[in-house]
């Protein structure tokens, strides 16, 4: 029997564009997911629905009482809020969320708020092109204090920005893919930058706004391998950790980039635009937590400053290889999901591992999760074995983890029902709970639980793994 403590958090996930639907009524604004994270599904699909959260919130928070949570983590759309993202106030959004957090408290489940997933508001993007400029700051920090004001008295967990660190390598998500190559570097730096500042402001003003109240980021985990034990791919396994996550770690628990980062920005000239006052802000605003989203490992090699990549120096995607650092490969020691994910339950281990030991703050696992095609039985259920022994697996990596002394209060696998996946729609579904659509026909979306959430509501009654 693995037990957890009393007062583990069990939860489970989603965001706004990928759950609510709703994506142009009751005056929300468009957001730039509301463009780029559709077009990988079909064209005629009424994909902007998603699970249409927004108008069955009532029937899916029940379900989720039912599953047992004791905390949700989902997101506000910051268009729904302020439509064009820094101007008059949506009425209808706050109403909206009131609805959802009053609904989540009746029904015994702590809302845990993140305040922007992927979705910046489309009217920034046109006027600043998004975090490039330094308005956009400014226009998030007022987003947050209004989500503070209006939702403080009864949400006191919040995270600032989600996977800020995947988020700025993803150039549909940045409004990159129309910026010329040779500039998107020194762009993407900048944009990094202002988003480390508008997450030192909301850290502040969260503290400042809301008694009691507990903020953090969440960011996307990187634990990677060195493809041998030569000390060149060692340098690099640890290169690609570092320039993927840690660097970003680094600068939310201590207001500084790491002196590798520095060097790397100093050594292509593309330093960002630091304002005086700056660096007090960034080392003042210190985080109650670090959330933790993880999926999978990785492999790398040593990257030869002289090796010419197929693909140039930077490949503009998540697992980007770095010219003189490291190059992906894949691990032949792991499996893989139908997607390419490589399973790995210890790599969570050593990832808690690594992140408490070096940060000292709680962590809250709030994505874990196995993406993949579900299909409804002719019995009219969801035979989900697959997801129930990867999320068991993880479960168990969090218990061990915990053995090893680290400070894990929650975990919120990805995600509570089935929603738009970032890139594959539909037919990539990670959630407990099934949602009778596709991508091209939006049947009746009837909710059906899945056999994982009769299997995670029984790990929550028993507070832990019993096999
Ligand atoms: C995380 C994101 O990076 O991965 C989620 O925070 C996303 O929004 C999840 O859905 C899984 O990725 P995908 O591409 O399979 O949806």
């Amino acid at each position: 029997m693995k037990k957890f403590a009393k007062d583990f958090l069990w939860g489970a996930s989603s965001s706004a564009f990928q759950i609510e639907g709703a994506w142009n009524e009751a005056g929300k604004g468009e957001s730039i997911a509301d463009f780029n994270s559709f077009k990988h599904s079909t064209e005629q699909a009424d994909t902007k629905i998603a699970s249409d959260f927004y108008h069955h919130y009532r029937e899916d928070i029940k379900l989720m009482k039912e599953l047992g949570l004791n905390v949700y983590r989902f997101s506000i759309s910051w268009s729904r809020i302020i439509p064009d993202g820094d101007g008059e106030v949506n009425p209808e959004g706050i109403n909206f969320y009131n609805q959802v957090i009053d609904c989540l408290l009746e029904n015994g489940i702590t809302p845990f708020v993140t305040l922007y997933h992927f979705d910046l508001p489309y009217a920034l993007v046109l006027k600043y092109n998004g975090w490039q400029d330094r308005a956009c700051v400014a226009a998030f920090r007022r987003y947050a204090q209004i989500c503070f004001n209006a939702f403080g008295d009864r949400v006191k967990n919040w995270q600032v920005i989600n996977e800020q660190n995947l988020m700025i390598r993803v150039d549909e998500r940045m409004n990159m893919d129309h910026v010329p190559v040779k500039d998107r570097e020194r762009i993407r730096a900048q944009m990094d930058y202002h988003m480390f500042l508008a997450n030192a402001y909301a850290v502040n003003d969260c503290h400042a706004i809301i008694p009691n109240s507990q903020v953090g980021p969440a960011v996307s985990a990187t634990m990677t391998y060195p493809i041998s034990s030569k000390p060149k791919d060692v340098w690099a396994a640890k290169m690609n950790d570092n320039f993927k996550t840690n660097y970003a770690l680094e600068m939310y628990c201590f207001g500084r980039y790491p002196g590798y980062y520095l060097e790397y920005l100093s050594k292509l000239d593309i330093l960002p635009d630091f304002e005086a006052g700056d660096l007090a802000l960034l080392e003042e605003a210190k985080p109650d937590f670090i959330a933790v989203n993880y999926y999978r490992t990785l492999a790398t090699r040593y990257f030869p400053a002289d090796e010419k990549h197929p693909l140039g120096s930077r490949k503009h995607d998540v697992d980007f290889d770095l010219v003189g650092y490291f190059k992906t490969e894949q691990n032949p020691n792991l499996k893989s999901t139908e997607y390419g994910a490589q399973i790995d339950p210890l790599g969570l281990r050593m990832v808690l591992n690594e992140y408490y030991h070096q940060f000292r703050l709680p962590l809250i696992i709030t994505e874990n999760g196995l993406g993949t095609g579900d299909h409804l039985s002719a019995d009219g259920k969801i035979h989900d074995q697959y997801r129930i022994a990867y999320l068991r697996d993880h479960i168990a990596a969090c218990y061990d983890a915990i053995q090893d002394g680290v400070e894990l209060v929650g975990y919120c696998p990805w995600s509570v029902m089935d929603l738009l996946s970032s890139h594959q729609g539909f037919k990539k579904r990670y959630g407990f709970i099934y949602v009778n659509r596709t991508d091209d026909n939006l049947k009746d979306m009837q909710r059906i639980p899945k056999d994982s959430f009769y299997w995670y509501q029984n790990v929550i009654k028993n507070n832990g793994l019993t096999d």
